[in-house]
């Protein structure tokens, strides 16, 4: 019998004010459900434009469990596609990317499709005359998915027709993305450097708490980072720091720094960490980028832009954004126990190559899977994940700096060890699972 399908109330009571209930990271019907409500009613990211630049270009990828597949259109538009052939179903693009030309050809049969979706030509098109076919399903080619925002090169959809239009549900939420965008002199992205895909034998939400829990750096990462400091601090006198231990080390600052860096908590689970200072906000000055930004916006907007160094951003539900180190990281949900973590870093375009040394550098640093920092995560969230079966505690806690009046309100900036982030994520959680039951 089905414990959650259809049953709203069940959904609900599995967030409380402090503490969420084991079944939202284990339970494979609640998993179901994410795909079919959480991702449905909320805008989740797909990809970003650049990487299908010209005319006929295509990437395929996944909205939860949906496989679609983002194409450039004729008239240079971005268009999200649901990659299933109207005929009888088959995938219609089989490569992660590509160019297609001027349409797509199912493997099939060779029903093609414009870059829109719309039908173009079926093979012994007589045999369809008299059919009806007009009115079936399939005369209307592949389905585009109904909301598409392309927002500075970001684009995001939302595959249920009604729900939150896009700027109320990211609201001021996309600073971020503006101020990762800004820092280009020519205030452009473009995907660079490749991606790391890793898989975590984990539920998707632990990769998106651990993205502001900052009690947890100093603790998981004490051998990997920590080690780094230790050896630095061995080094002789007057060696030139290297890049890694620059980019390692703030990993081991104390609770104060988090403490006092603080975290902005907006409204529908996303938040950022780092307000004040951040892990990002010491690195050392990249020879003429100054320069550039001053050139580009003037002096005192290139140190606005410069000045905000936030730490992670949290979108919610299924990615983090980095602007300081130019990357974003999505965490693709495959089954209750199984994510797929890709790493995407971008070239901020016109500045010194230097800054995506440096964010290719972090990636591999922090994020591969043959880093030394990111299977220190993993670690913990495969245990966490086996952990939770346990029958001897059912709820997880997230108490951390709680205070009743945090309910409903909208862009809050408190103590950045706050697990409120964590606990406006799983409120927003119980919002859109069951807002369309
Ligand atoms: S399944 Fe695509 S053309 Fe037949
Ligand atoms: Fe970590």
């Amino acid at each position: 019998m089905s414990k959650y399908r259809g049953n709203p109330d069940a959904i609900q009571a599995l967030v409380r004010d402090t503490e969420v209930h084991k079944d939202t990271y284990i339970d494979q019907e609640i998993f179901e459900l994410e795909m079919e409500h959480l991702f449905a009613n909320t805008w989740v990211y797909v990809g970003h434009a650049s990487q299908v630049p010209n005319k006929g270009d295509y990437y395929t990828t996944t909205v939860g469990t949906e496989e679609v597949v983002m194409v450039r259109h004729s008239d240079n538009s971005v268009r999200v596609l649901y990659n299933r052939c109207p005929h009888k179903g088959v995938k219609v693009a089989g490569e992660v990317c590509g160019n297609t030309g001027k349409f797509f050809r199912c493997p099939y049969h060779a029903w093609t499709f414009k870059t829109d979706g719309s039908l173009l030509a079926i093979p012994l098109k007589k045999g369809y005359e008299n059919t009806g076919f007009e009115s079936c399903e399939a005369s209307h080619g592949m389905a585009p998915v109904p909301n598409v925002k392309v927002y500075r090169d970001f684009v995001f959809c939302r595959l249920n027709p009604g729900g939150p239009s896009f700027d109320e549900f990211f609201g001021q939420s996309l600073s971020t993305l503006d101020n990762m965008v800004d820092r280009s002199p020519e205030g452009k992205l473009e995907v660079a450097g490749g991606v790391l895909r890793y898989m975590h034998n984990c539920n998707w939400k632990m990769l998106v708490d651990n993205q502001t829990d900052t009690c947890h750096p100093m603790v998981a990462h004490e051998s990997s980072a920590g080690t780094a400091v230790r050896v630095w601090n061995e080094a002789p006198e007057g060696t030139p720091k290297p890049m890694a231990v620059e980019l390692f080390a703030p990993f081991m600052s104390p609770y104060e720094f988090f403490e006092n860096m603080g975290i902005r908590v907006w409204e529908n689970g996303h938040g950022h960490t780092g307000v004040s200072d951040s892990i990002h906000a010491a690195y050392s000055p990249v020879p003429g980028y100054w320069d550039q930004m001053v050139a580009a916006y003037g002096e005192e907007r290139a140190k606005q832009i410069l000045g905000d160094t936030r730490h992670n951003t949290v979108y919610f539900p299924n990615i983090m954004v980095k602007g300081p180190i130019q990357t974003l990281r999505l965490f693709k949900p495959i089954a209750a126990n199984k994510t797929l973590v890709e790493s995407w870093t971008f070239r901020l375009v016109g500045a010194p190559d230097l800054l995506l040394e440096r964010t290719t550098m972090y990636n591999r640093l922090i994020n591969a899977p043959t880093s030394v920092v990111g299977h220190d995560d993993l670690e913990m969230y495969e245990r966490a994940q086996e952990g939770l079966h346990s029958r001897g505690r059912d709820w997880i806690n997230i108490a951390r700096l709680y205070d009743p009046a945090e309910k409903g309100q909208k862009n809050i900036v408190t103590n950045g060890t706050n697990e409120m982030q964590m606990r406006e994520q799983m409120r927003a959680w119980a919002r859109f699972m069951t807002e369309s039951m």
